[in-house]
């Protein structure tokens, strides 16, 4: 009796493994498929109207110009920022750009209990975030052992734990209505290391494996109506690395504002899950995938990911 029952555990298990197995192989086919149509093809965009959109870090750069990008399609704009005179700017020029209904706040998205105050206030006053874009970020753009203990916890703070609270404020409205979207402003540093980024590239890679983590609670627990995006560009000319070099810049181009804000918004309105930039950086994260060390070293080197930082300023000494 006992050998008979352990046969046919041992057949049920055979025929589950081989059941799923194929099931896999299948379905991994339709989807390979599937996206190389997508590439091919140009993808539907879904209408955003009415969403109530909300932008950490809308004071400047990416987060302002994605703000004006929203301005004509028929959404709520709420602007968080710790400059307030930067996000009054960016509130005054997305209403000018037609915008319907604009509101900002003054937010240090490094203090919990100040995230927790204004998104209680945000419900109160304006409802329900459903478009939640994590973009506020800092740099210490300082070697590791010279980097001040307070700006290694703040870079943390800013880049990676305002996730946390944000997602906590504004993701169980849009569980209860199993719609929205969360999007990670991270960075390629969020993929692949760089000398001279410790405390940056420590904080994006936590912002990265943060909302792939929470991505994949929400497919889990059957929350297939909020999409999720993570974004990784390679170095931006908004000002936040001013003075830093690229080697190659037919191979990693410094990219312009207006085309990452475009590329994030396209993201965003196709439900792309992963958006890097310039596509470089996909090749690169295939070689991280299996190359040997010391040759990820030597290709590190090449691609002058040991001197992108030489040359820092940062937007502060600029601006001194
Ligand atoms: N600029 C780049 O090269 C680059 C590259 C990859 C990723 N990114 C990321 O893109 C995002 C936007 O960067 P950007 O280039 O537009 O920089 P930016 O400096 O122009 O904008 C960042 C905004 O965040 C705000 N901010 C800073 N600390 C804050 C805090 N504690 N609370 C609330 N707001 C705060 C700033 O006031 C600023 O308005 C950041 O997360 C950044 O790390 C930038």
């Amino acid at each position: 009796m006992v050998v008979w029952t352990v046969q046919v555990i041992q057949v049920t298990f055979s025929m589950n493994f081989l059941l799923e197995t194929l099931r896999v192989l299948v379905l991994s086919v339709y989807y390979f498929l599937e996206a190389f149509v997508k590439l091919l093809l140009p993808v539907g965009k879904k209408s955003i109207a009415g969403e109530t959109v909300l932008i950490t870090g809308a004071g400047s750069g990416i987060g302002r110009i994605m703000a004006i990008k929203f301005a004509s399609m028929d959404v709520t704009l709420v602007l968080w920022d710790i400059n307030l005179d930067g996000v009054k700017e960016t509130a005054r020029v997305v209403k000018e750009k037609g915008a319907r209904s604009v509101h900002c706040y003054q937010v240090d998205c490094s203090d919990r209990g100040n995230v927790y105050q204004v998104a209680e206030q945000v419900k109160q006053e304006v409802g329900d975030v459903t478009i939640l874009i994590n973009n506020a970020g800092i740099v210490t753009g300082k070697k590791f052992m010279d980097s001040p203990d307070s700006l290694v916890e703040k870079t943390l703070q800013v880049n990676a734990m305002a996730h946390f609270w944000t997602y906590k404020a504004f993701l169980p409205a849009m569980m209860d209505k199993n719609h929205g979207h969360l999007v990670c402003i991270a960075s390629s540093a969020g993929l692949i290391g760089v000398n001279g980024l410790a405390d940056y590239c420590a904080s994006k890679f936590a912002a990265v494996g943060f909302a792939e983590s929470v991505a994949l609670e929400l497919i889990a627990t059957g929350k297939d109506g909020i999409k999720t995006t993570i974004v990784c560009p390679y170095f931006i000319n908004t000002g936040m690395f001013d003075g830093c070099k690229t080697k190659w810049p037919h191979l990693l181009p410094i990219l312009q504002p207006e085309y990452v804000a475009k590329k994030i918004l396209n993201a965003i309105l196709t439900d792309q899950t992963y958006l890097f930039m310039p596509r470089t950086i996909y090749f690169l994260m295939f070689l991280k995938s299996f190359l040997p060390y010391k040759e990820t070293v030597i290709l590190g080197m090449y691609f002058g990911a040991f001197t992108f930082m030489d040359a820092f300023k940062g937007r502060q000494k600029k601006e001194n």
